[in-house]
């Protein structure tokens, strides 16, 4: 079924080091994604991202923001350079910035991103700590299409992992990151399969709308 309908072009977006865009990139070459990366940004010139892309020969784009005087004219200028891979899906990827209503909204329902909490738990930034201090006993990520709403938008798929009282905030990113690298190819697969929508701002698989937690919670 999946060869009936045209191969996805995606568009990712970082800030670090890449494994997530790996993690796609892989897949990709073992054919579980029927889509293609069409380029890879960075809004860091030392992204290690950028160099996993060039190792992939996949255009890998550098977009200082210290050369634009407003967020606003900083993300025009990404949308237009963006937008001329005519990308099906935008996936960020550890992609560090905030990203302006305008921007949001030019992408709307093509926008996955995750994120290293189970939200609605933990949005913003030291996640892995925060959960720590608060005395948790499970933490996890999710992936989740992009709204206007911070790390707010529905979410399509959740990974738990236990935290042990001897682990510290650095041993716990790891184990997330693990899960990270499983999950988010594996949404992407759907997204490009058109098995996945966000409709009315729900996440929709195969036609059925998921809960808040997204996807197989467990
Ligand atoms: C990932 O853990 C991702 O969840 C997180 O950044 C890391 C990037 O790792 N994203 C956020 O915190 C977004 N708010 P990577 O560069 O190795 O893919």
């Amino acid at each position: 079924m999946q060869n009936s309908i045209p191969e996805k072009s995606i568009v990712v977006l970082v800030s670090g080091n890449g494994s997530n865009l790996q993690a796609i990139i892989d897949s990709i070459s073992q054919q579980k994604i029927h889509g293609k990366v069409v380029a890879v940004f960075a809004n860091k010139s030392d992204a290690y991202g950028l160099v996993r892309a060039e190792k992939a020969n996949i255009p890998a784009i550098f977009i200082n923001h210290k050369e634009f005087a407003s967020r606003e004219e900083y993300d025009n200028e990404m949308m237009q350079r963006i937008d001329k891979y005519a990308p099906d899906l935008i996936v960020l990827a550890g992609f560090m910035r905030i990203l302006t209503p305008q921007f949001v909204a030019h992408y709307q329902g093509k926008m996955l991103n995750i994120h290293p909490s189970l939200l609605p738990k933990y949005k913003g930034l030291d996640t892995h700590q925060r959960a720590i201090d608060a005395g948790d006993v499970e933490h996890g990520a999710s992936v989740h299409f992009v709204t206007a709403e911070l790390d707010g938008g529905p979410v399509v798929l959740q990974s738990k992992v236990p935290i042990f009282a001897s682990q510290n905030a650095d041993e716990l990113a790891q184990r997330v990151q693990q899960q990270e690298r499983q999950m988010y190819p594996l949404v992407i697969s759907w997204f490009c399969a058109d098995r996945l929508k966000m409709l009315n701002n729900h996440a929709e698989l195969d036609g059925q709308i998921l809960d808040e937690m997204g996807y197989a919670v467990n």
